[in-house]
């Protein structure tokens, strides 16, 4: 029997997150340039989008790029940059044929202009297709998203327009990027890392978990089952018996 057989395909996850994380040591240990990693990764991100919107899942969200990964060399942030804007404009013409719909999360006034436009463009292009939302967390930090988020609360409750009572975990949800989502039930990170390096906090309240040694560029469709297929498992309780 092979992994896909092993799926219960009506308690599927709506929605999947994953960490893309490991892409500069994939490179270090092929000794090829850290850039190169994140093409590999790239291409593993068109699979998983692939894969999962045929299985049916509603959402992914991938963390492309931190606010905290300014923090590494030019060169590097360039190559990844470059790479995310050729990524938006090959969407435009392969995701869109596959039915699936590109959203991105994050901070985008930091970003280029020639990113930014092609965001709205590709956005635009995508926003009617009924298949799998791919988010993509660009210039994304879950603290950043959090504190705008209650700035504008903040200024909804000085201008009258929220009062403070009626402040609730609704509220909160509907200000950051991910409104109208589903929280993730599932959030994956390969590489060997355990932590969330400032992904969905707040979304993440009762995510399960899903960790491997692996890098980003090997996680293969098996991973990718065998994630699922583990969560399938899991016993969810949400504080309950
Ligand atoms: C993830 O891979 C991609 C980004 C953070 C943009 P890394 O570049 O972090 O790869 P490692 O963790 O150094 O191997
Ligand atoms: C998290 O990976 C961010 C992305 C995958 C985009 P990092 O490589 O930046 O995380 P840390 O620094 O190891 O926590
Ligand atoms: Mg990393």
């Amino acid at each position: 029997m092979n992994a896909k057989e092993k799926l219960d395909l009506t308690k599927l996850p709506k929605h999947v997150a994953v960490i893309m994380d490991g892409n500069g040591r994939w490179a270090k240990r092929r000794g090829l340039p850290r850039s190169a990693g994140h093409s590999a990764g790239a291409k593993t991100l068109q699979d998983t989008t692939e894969y999962l919107n045929k299985m049916g899942v509603r959402y992914l969200t991938v963390y492309a790029f931190s606010t905290e990964n300014w923090k590494r060399p030019k060169a590097e942030i360039d190559a990844l940059m470059g790479l995310l804007l050729e990524y938006l404009k090959d969407s435009e013409r392969r995701l869109s044929a596959k039915n699936i719909v590109i959203k991105i999360i994050g901070d985008k006034t930091k970003l280029s202009q020639e990113i930014q436009k092609q965001i709205i463009k590709t956005e635009a292009m995508t926003q009617n297709n009924s298949g799998l939302t791919l988010l993509i967390a660009l210039n994304y930090g879950s603290r950043d998203e959090i504190l705008q988020g209650v700035r504008k609360i903040a200024q909804d409750v000085k201008s009258g327009k929220l009062a403070v009572e009626d402040i609730d975990e609704q509220c909160i949800s509907d200000v950051l990027y991910t409104k109208g989502v589903p929280d993730p039930e599932l959030i994956i990170r390969p590489s060997g890392e355990y932590r969330l390096s400032n992904y969905l906090l707040w979304q993440a309240a009762y995510s399960e978990f899903w960790f491997d040694n692996i890098c980003w560029p090997d996680f293969s469709r098996k991973y990718l089952l065998q994630a699922i297929e583990d969560y399938q498992k899991r016993n969810r309780r949400f504080g309950g018996v």
